[in-house]
């Protein structure tokens, strides 16, 4: 009796508790930390308000009817129609139409030519990222975007093989990637923080691990980060990595990626000439140590079914620990 009485009061805190874990966190769009994102926020609790206000009429308007007798006089009811069924949701409707419109237009305005421009590409199952900087050589990367705060960004968006769509819920957004055509967004971060970016169409069977990380920096931290970026491959400071290394490209690891600096350069996965400094490995899908990438080399299609990246398991745990070694080391 007493473990029944504990496990209902247990489910009666987790339902109260739902509604409210999608209103906090890295990846809430009711969180928001960019200016578009804050427009949507605003325009979901109006219509939000909208609607629990026309709920409670309705509710008020059934109960008192209920509990009302039953009337022969017709003429009070049929106004009452013509009011709460025609005149008021048409006028509430049409505000909130108006109220809607009125923000998507500065959401749809170009971006100024001397913005910063992120192209992302839409992979089975990661983000191809290249940095576009005016008057600057592009860099790429993946699966990780940086952003300066409070400037605005476009993101020129494509596809090279199904509908997916970029979402940054605490930025703003979404926008479909459509293979053979390019699409735009524009947003403008306004709070230093690591937020989440999502796949929001659903893509194949690893949908759902194809997640980004997203950060907000000062100017300052963000122009350091870029030209990091921008350097080629760093060489091994100890003998296990120099081994990683050179089993990264005798095992044909740069038919697929490149790594600036050396004769990897693969095109068809995630550059990875920087790929130890990341905030995540396989697209989000795994935290970013050592121990991660042994796990990646030797599950890959395990952990990340449909990937087009084969597993490595073959490879003696030595070697795998050696490669492992190295790729974390690049930083
Ligand atoms: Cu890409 Cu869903």
């Amino acid at each position: 009796m007493q473990t029944l009485r504990c496990m209902r009061r247990a489910a009666t805190y987790l339902l109260r508790s739902l509604p409210l874990l999608g209103c906090g966190g890295r990846q809430s769009a009711l969180d928001p930390a960019g200016e578009h994102a804050e427009t949507q926020a605003a325009l979901f609790w109006w219509m939000t308000g909208g609607v629990v206000l026309i709920w409670l009429v309705v509710m008020g308007l059934a109960l008192y009817a209920a509990w009302t007798p039953a009337r022969t006089d017709l003429t009070g009811p049929r106004r009452l129609i013509v009011w709460g069924g025609v005149i008021v949701p048409t006028a509430v409707l049409t505000v909130l139409l108006v109220y809607g419109l009125s923000m998507l237009e500065p959401m749809l305005a170009p971006a100024a030519p001397s913005s910063l421009r992120v192209a992302v590409t839409g992979e089975q199952f990661w983000w191809r990222v290249r940095y576009q900087p005016p008057g600057a050589s592009p860099v790429e990367l993946a699966n990780e975007i940086r952003l300066p705060v409070g400037d605005e960004v476009e993101f020129l968006l494509d596809s090279r093989d199904v509908i997916h769509s970029f979402w940054i819920p605490a930025l703003g957004g979404k926008m479909d990637m459509i293979p053979g055509r390019q699409t735009r967004l524009r947003l403008v971060p306004t709070r230093v923080g690591e937020y989440r970016g999502v796949c929001a169409e659903y893509c194949g069977s690893s949908h759902a691990f194809m997640s980004f990380a997203v950060v907000v920096q000062e100017r300052a931290d963000f122009e350091r980060w870029l030209s990091s970026q921008r350097e080629p491959v760093p060489t091994p400071t100890t003998q296990l990595a120099e081994r990683g290394r050179g089993l990264v490209l005798s095992n044909g690891c740069g038919a697929c990626h490149t790594l600036r600096g050396t004769t990897a350069d693969g095109r068809l996965g995630p550059d990875l000439t920087h790929v130890g400094g990341r905030l995540g490995l396989g697209a989000g899908l795994l935290p970013n140590q050592a121990a991660d990438f042994e796990r990646w080399l030797s599950e890959t299609t395990r952990r990340k079914p449909g990937v087009h990246m084969p597993s490595f398991g073959m490879l003696p745990p030595e070697d795998v620990g050696a490669i492992a070694t190295y790729l974390k080391g690049l930083e």
